[in-house]
């Protein structure tokens, strides 16, 4: 007999505090935290205080998605073209990482959050040690998976994917691609907010972002919040994805 399909998988979700059907639902936001910099220097004259300020709102929106019901979120926290910054803005943006995730590991569980890392983990011994066990203690976890980019690099990313994909000797195709890229297994994103007021990728996704829809918000990051969020989400329900249909 017909199994009854549930709201969700018609795409009827919550919107702010009003039901609305989606044309499409919304399984996956990719976000581009851009504005940490110009944030500081605007409000606290300080380079360190920007990362700080930006973690708050990493926070409000993990808890908005959760509400929403989305199922991924990726975070662009760092990219392989950012290894170019000051050596001490690194370390510190590193060191703030660290502290995030031994701090806020029990509270991803307690959320039902996993983690994921997208990008290549070639740092501290250290640091790669703390990010697989985040990894692996989130493993089960099921409510929201949050992919974060760190030393993520999209073109490196595709090249990787071509030699491995060359090496197994498989057919050259789309699904076989996919399949070595470190997004394996994930949807592409449906929504993707740059905040920052600069609209451009950064070398973020470009193979995955081939059908998403582009919001370039103008406020910088730390000024971002659950309000703002929700109404790129409204926009978004509004739009009739064709992917090359009519
Ligand atoms: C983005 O913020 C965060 C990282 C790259 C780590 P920025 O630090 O690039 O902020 P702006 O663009 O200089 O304001
Ligand atoms: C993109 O921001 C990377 C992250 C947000 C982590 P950037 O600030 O590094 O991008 P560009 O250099 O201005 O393009
Ligand atoms: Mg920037």
């Amino acid at each position: 007999f017909f199994k009854q399909k549930t709201a969700y998988e018609i795409g009827v979700r919550l919107v702010g505090s009003e039901m609305c059907i989606r044309d499409s639902p919304l399984n996956h936001v990719a976000i581009i935290m851009d504005g940490n910099g110009r944030w500081g220097l605007l409000h606290k004259n300080s380079r360190n205080e920007r990362h700080k300020a930006g973690l708050n709102t990493v926070e409000k929106i993990i808890k908005e998605s959760i509400k929403q019901k989305i199922d991924y979120l990726t975070l662009y926290a760092f990219s392989t073209e950012n290894w170019k910054r000051p050596k001490k803005e690194i370390n510190y943006l590193f060191s703030l990482l660290e502290n995030f995730l031994l701090n806020k590991t029990e509270n991803l569980n307690k959320q039902n959050i996993k983690l994921k890392i997208i990008g290549k983990k070639n740092f501290s011994k250290k640091l790669n040690n703390l990010l697989n066990s985040v990894e692996k203690k989130t493993s089960k976890n099921s409510k929201l998976q949050i992919n974060l980019a760190i030393n993520y690099g999209s073109k490196f990313e595709l090249i990787n994917a071509f030699k491995k994909l060359h090496k197994s000797k498989d057919q050259i195709n789309e699904v076989n691609l996919e399949k070595h890229l470190q997004t394996k297994n994930i949807p592409n994103p449906d929504l993707l907010i740059r905040t920052g007021n600069t609209k451009r990728l950064s070398n973020f996704l470009l193979w995955q972002l081939a059908y998403t829809e582009i919001y370039f918000e103008k406020k910088l990051w730390p000024d971002f919040n659950e309000r703002d969020y929700n109404k790129i989400i409204k926009k978004f329900t509004l739009v009739k994805r064709n992917f090359g249909k009519i």
